[in-house]
């Protein structure tokens, strides 16, 4: 027995890197997945899951905008009847000093990787409520709320992030009594397109050698890849987590664990 079959799942952010990997896993794991995102190439990844992994079907949302956050889900609502598992995923992380941050910056920031969450969830909880089951996966990091790179500017992203656990914490609260499990997700440095700018490789070099070299300063080795998160979004959007609520969850192979960084990890 799969251990989503018959569920109805609803990913944002999920045509490429994280999101698409938690699609992949959920769907292969049973659930139907509604794959959301404000690029148009959702199709596409929807189409190579239903190839390859289960069930999937792609809707073009803008989790900035209330009026398609809404039209996404009762279009889901419709197709599928309702939706059991929420992963609000979708999040950018550029980087800007404080300096130099004007106020759209930091406003679309907070629109798309916190407010966001809040109209995702507001659409699906009556139906939540109602029927008494639900799991909404709220993806945090760890920057922000335990560590920051050196190279700064995440004064918008991190705090951003650390809202995403104080946001996690008051509607597990909020919801408890109705059976609905609402956690979130910390992911260390996790593999996926929109890294590579970030992690020291420049356009036009090898994006993916940059981030399998990135790898040598963790303790495990290497990078966490889009299914190591799916993984345990699995595990909060199953049954097997169902006496699991307001509970933040570390996934970063172990590096937040180092007090500094002294090279290339080579284990004794
Ligand atoms: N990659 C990492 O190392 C890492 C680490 C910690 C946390 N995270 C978090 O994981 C999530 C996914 O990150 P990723 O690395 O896969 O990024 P990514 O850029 O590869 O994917 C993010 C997706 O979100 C979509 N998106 C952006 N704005 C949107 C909007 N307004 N409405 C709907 N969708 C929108 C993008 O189109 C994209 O497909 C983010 O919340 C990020 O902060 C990533």
């Amino acid at each position: 027995m799969k251990r989503l079959e018959g569920r109805v799942a609803v990913v944002t952010g999920a045509a490429q890197g994280i999101g698409a990997g938690i699609s992949r896993v959920l769907a292969s794991h049973g659930a139907t997945v509604c794959l959301t995102d404000i690029k148009d190439s959702v199709e596409l990844t929807a189409e190579n899951i239903c190839k390859d992994y289960g069930k999937a079907r792609a809707y073009r949302m803008d989790v900035t905008k209330a009026g398609d956050v809404e039209q996404a889900f009762n279009k889901i609502a419709k197709d599928h009847g309702r939706v059991d598992v929420l992963v609000n995923n979708a999040g950018i992380y550029p980087r800007r000093k404080l300096v130099e941050m004007d106020e759209e910056f930091l406003h679309q920031l907070f629109e798309i990787n916190v407010f966001g969450m809040f109209r995702c969830a507001k659409a699906v909880l009556p139906g939540m409520m109602e029927r008494r089951y639900g799991k909404i996966v709220n993806m945090s990091s760890v920057t922000g709320p335990m560590v920051g790179t050196p190279a700064g500017g995440q004064t918008a992203y991190g705090s951003s992030k650390a809202a995403v656990i104080g946001f996690t914490k008051a509607l597990a609260l909020e919801t408890a009594q109705y059976m609905i499990n609402v956690n979130c997700i910390l992911p260390g440095y996790v593999y996926s397109p929109s890294a590579f700018g970030i992690r020291g490789s420049k356009v036009g070099e090898d994006g993916e050698a940059a981030m399998r070299e990135f790898g040598r300063k963790i303790p495990m080795c290497r990078q966490g890849s889009p299914e190591d998160v799916g993984n345990l979004v699995l595990f909060l959007a199953s049954d097997e987590s169902s006496y699991l609520t307001g509970s933040e969850i570390v996934i970063d192979g172990g590096n937040i664990l180092q007090e500094e960084y002294l090279g290339p990890y080579s284990p004794k």
